[in-house]
């Protein structure tokens, strides 16, 4: 990976309406922290969900705005990060096209996501065109900002994989200049003899040995250099590793713990298993969801002993409860000194506290739509401005740049 561009994160999300919990604690709380860490974009893959939902549109622009709002609630800074909507960045589709050029059917048929996909969703029709191209478009979604880092689960992690395969294909197909290796050696000239000594050095120890920490000081010499081009530096990164300049890095995938927050059924949360707690239900429906979510099957009346391990409201209290209260659990279930509806009661208050500044913030930006509006087109515009350069290279090495 380039040191020029691993400082890019990226990631995007399907939207599918309003989120819950699960999305908070799983993705959204890791997007947060990594803004602060990264230069960072954030999108709504509302051409991803067309993949699937070609035959319905009605809710497509709904769901993108609650989702965007929610991520605004819950404190995905758009001073911080880059926040804004697929569709509006009319490059991921050019560089989607064009990569699909060079792309192999069979590539794509065999990522594990296509046919687990169609077996899951049988009632669709998901033998297009549109549906297979999915990991494409999602592999121009990422090399278009040329991100080193990709936040995902691991259901993901097939199509970071075949990125990276794209990635490389393309820099052979494209990224080879008749004389490489001339323009390399002169570039290594112009970093001055110590600094060629070094790169050669180094480039050698790579190359002989696979010593991965002397090609990622390599890096740093490279692009720590002041008085030469950006051509030359990417040649110098390029011939590190190979005979190529590498104009479309590879990513790699940043795998996000799998959520420690399960669903009122103990199962993960998602809104196919109908077992969520949305962002915006209101104290009531919290109260109304925990209240008549089930516990140990064991403790049938109220003086049966319980176990916690075996009780879906226990892994609220680990997630919402403070160790004393989490003792209190633990002793008063195994001897059933409390009762079910008394334990659950620090849970909802939990999940209300967490809620309200976030609900707060919510009924700010939806009584102010015109808010999010100007916040996602000033993302869209600041996630164009990167795609265009990308493109324009891209357009470039495959001889269509007309000039
Ligand atoms: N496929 C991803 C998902 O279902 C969403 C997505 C689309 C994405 N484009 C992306 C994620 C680019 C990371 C990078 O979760
Ligand atoms: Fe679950 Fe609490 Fe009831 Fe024990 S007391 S079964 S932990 S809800």
């Amino acid at each position: 990976m380039s040191l020029v561009t691993s400082q890019r994160v990226l990631s995007g999300m399907r939207p599918t309406g309003q989120l819950h919990l699960g999305h908070y604690h799983g993705v959204l709380k890791n997007w947060i922290k990594l803004q602060y860490e990264y230069r960072c974009f954030f999108f709504a893959a509302d051409w991803h969900a067309l993949t699937t939902q070609y035959d319905d549109v009605s809710m497509i622009a709904s769901n993108v705005w609650d989702m965007l709002i929610d991520w605004l609630s819950v404190g995905v800074n758009p001073s911080e990060a880059t926040i804004f909507i697929q569709s509006k960045v009319p490059e991921h589709a050019e560089l989607h096209l064009l990569l699909s050029m060079s792309t192999p059917l069979s590539w794509l048929e065999r990522v594990p996501t296509y046919k687990d996909q169609q077996q899951k969703l049988k009632d669709k029709d998901l033998s297009t065109y549109g549906f297979l191209g999915y990991p494409l478009l999602q592999s121009a979604d990422i090399l278009v900002y040329k991100a080193g880092l990709v936040p995902v689960g691991e259901d993901q992690v097939a199509h970071i994989e075949i990125t990276r395969e794209l990635a490389r294909r393309f820099n052979f197909l494209y990224g080879r200049e008749p004389d490489f290796q001339e323009k390399a050696k002169e570039a290594i000239r112009k970093m001055g003899k110590k600094n060629a000594n070094l790169y050669n050095e180094l480039r050698k120890r790579y190359q002989e040995q696979g010593d991965a920490e002397a090609l990622s000081t390599a890096q740093v010499l490279v692009n720590a250099q002041q008085n030469i081009s950006l051509g030359d530096k990417k040649r110098l990164l390029g011939f590190l590793e190979g005979e190529t300049r590498t104009i479309l890095p590879e990513p790699e995938a940043l795998l996000t713990e799998t959520s420690k927050m399960p669903g009122l059924d103990g199962q993960k949360m998602s809104k196919s298993y109908g077992n969520t707690i949305t962002l915006r239900d209101t104290p009531v429906n919290v109260e109304q969801k925990v209240r008549t979510m089930p516990t140990d099957p064991a403790r049938i009346r109220r003086t049966d002993a319980g176990e916690p391990e075996k009780c879906p409201v226990w892994q609220l209290h680990k997630i919402y409860s403070p160790e004393d209260v989490k003792a209190w659990v633990q002793e008063g279930c195994r001897s059933a000194t409390i009762g079910c509806i008394e334990c659950k009661q620090p849970v909802i208050e939990g999940i209300k506290a967490e809620l309200t500044p976030i609900q707060e913030k919510c009924r700010r930006y939806q009584e102010s739509p015109e808010t999010v509006r100007a916040i996602m087109s000033e993302g869209c515009e600041k996630a164009r401005a990167v795609a265009r350069e990308t493109l324009e290279e891209v357009r470039q090495v495959m001889g269509l740049s007309y000039r």
